[in-house]
């Protein structure tokens, strides 16, 4: 049983379907961090210690890992981060910012995808596009060229699962007609990488980025994959210690990438941890996880039809594991109430994704989210716990 693996399912009796949230953790992640804690606690690249070049040695040795997973062709291109949203706010300020005089972004996009482009000014009609989608919420390729054809050279930026809906978007064709038009991407993998391969090089993305908490590993920790080429144009995003070359009262001179990008202590800890989780999900292999979530959202949908008055906002096939729906005249966040008062933990709301929510005409959803170890009992228990709380709430 794969849930033997996190003991979080030894302590807590909860049904817990919020994986696009954030993820469980395997108990090899959690001894990486402890061992770090207990064994070998010292700061990276700075002392020429035992325990400091210990410390250095795993923090870099979790970036040639990195690298290595997801196809990337060199450690310069593997930055650090807090996790997407970081990722995210530095591309926006240290490469698209008055470099780009449009962003194209899908439907499906976060917050962390909208925010910082109307931080930097883009809104939409004045810099910011917004790409439409079919009545299965998949992103729509026609208008999207349309757009790249009245903007060449824009700036796209595109989730590539919806933490939403888990539509899927076609990454591999957004990147080829982006560059067609002479513009760049970046693609948001915070709820890819626990589901499919990342291969940025078959990808051909100019940025990639994810946070590790949701893939199994600790929070406080992401990954920017900046590609070789664009890193000379990529301005510092924070500078301070651990970045520089030299500094004098008059000047600094900075160290080149990586280094450079990952100003100040890291998460030392949650880096080294994060490489357990990837070598995890290596070991169940990204095959077996897409049976598994595959089945199990069959499950969940013949149970979903099986209940009066549910809608669903998309029968799309490109599902990765995220799924909402609602019950009519019931409020998401009443059903999501009572979930939790029966020990089945989900998302209900607007899962930052307010504007998609506008455009259905919906103040939220109820949204279901699959991990590695859940199973069919989880799924017949969220069912059965579900149509109590229907029943309920029609009474
Ligand atoms: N982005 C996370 C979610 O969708 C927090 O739930």
């Amino acid at each position: 049983m794969i849930k033997d693996d996190f003991p979080y399912f030894s302590n807590s009796k909860i049904t817990y379907l919020d994986n696009g949230a954030t993820t469980q953790k395997p108990q090899r992640v959690i001894d990486s961090v402890v061992k770090y804690y207990s064994e070998y606690c010292a700061n990276t690249h700075r002392g020429s210690y035992k325990d400091g070049n210990l410390a250095t040695l795993n923090y870099e040795d979790t970036r040639d890992f990195v690298r290595s997973f997801i196809n990337a062709n060199s450690s310069r291109e593997i930055i650090f981060t807090k996790g997407v949203t970081e990722g995210i706010n530095m591309v926006a300020s240290s490469f698209v910012k008055e470099n780009f005089k449009t962003v194209i972004i899908s439907s499906l996009e976060h917050h962390s995808n909208i925010v910082p482009w109307h931080n930097l000014g883009y809104k939409k009609g004045n810099g910011l596009e917004v790409v439409r989608f079919n009545n299965n919420l998949e992103f729509d390729l026609s208008h999207f060229e349309e757009l790249l054809k009245k903007n060449p050279g824009a700036f796209v930026s595109v989730t590539h699962v919806s933490n939403v809906f888990g539509i899927v978007h076609p990454i591999k064709k957004i990147t080829e007609l982006t560059h067609k038009y002479g513009g760049k991407v970046l693609i948001d993998g915070a709820q890819s990488l626990s589901r499919i391969n990342i291969d940025v090089k078959e990808i051909d993305a100019d940025f990639f980025v994810f946070s590790s908490h949701k893939s199994y590993g600790p929070t406080g920790v992401g990954v920017l994959y900046i590609k070789e080429s664009n890193i000379k144009s990529f301005k510092l995003y924070q500078t301070g210690g651990a970045v520089i070359d030299r500094v004098t009262y008059d000047d600094s001179t900075f160290l080149d990438s990586p280094l450079c990008f990952e100003a100040g202590t890291q998460n030392i800890a949650g880096v080294i941890g994060f490489k357990s989780a990837l070598e995890y999900i290596k070991s169940i292999s990204y095959e077996v996880i897409q049976k598994h979530e595959k089945y199990l959202l069959e499950l969940l949908h013949k149970g979903l039809g099986e209940i009066d008055d549910v809608l669903l906002y998309t029968h799309s096939n490109l599902v990765g594991g995220n799924l909402s729906f609602n019950i009519k005249d019931i409020t998401p966040i009443d059903l999501g109430l009572l979930l939790d008062k029966q020990g089945v933990a989900v998302r209900a709301g607007h899962h930052c994704a307010m504007p998609i929510m506008e455009e259905l005409g919906i103040d939220g959803t109820v949204r279901v989210s699959l991990g590695i170890y859940n199973d069919k009992e989880d799924i017949e228990n969220f069912l059965a716990k579900l149509k109590r709380a229907v029943s309920i709430l029609k009474d």
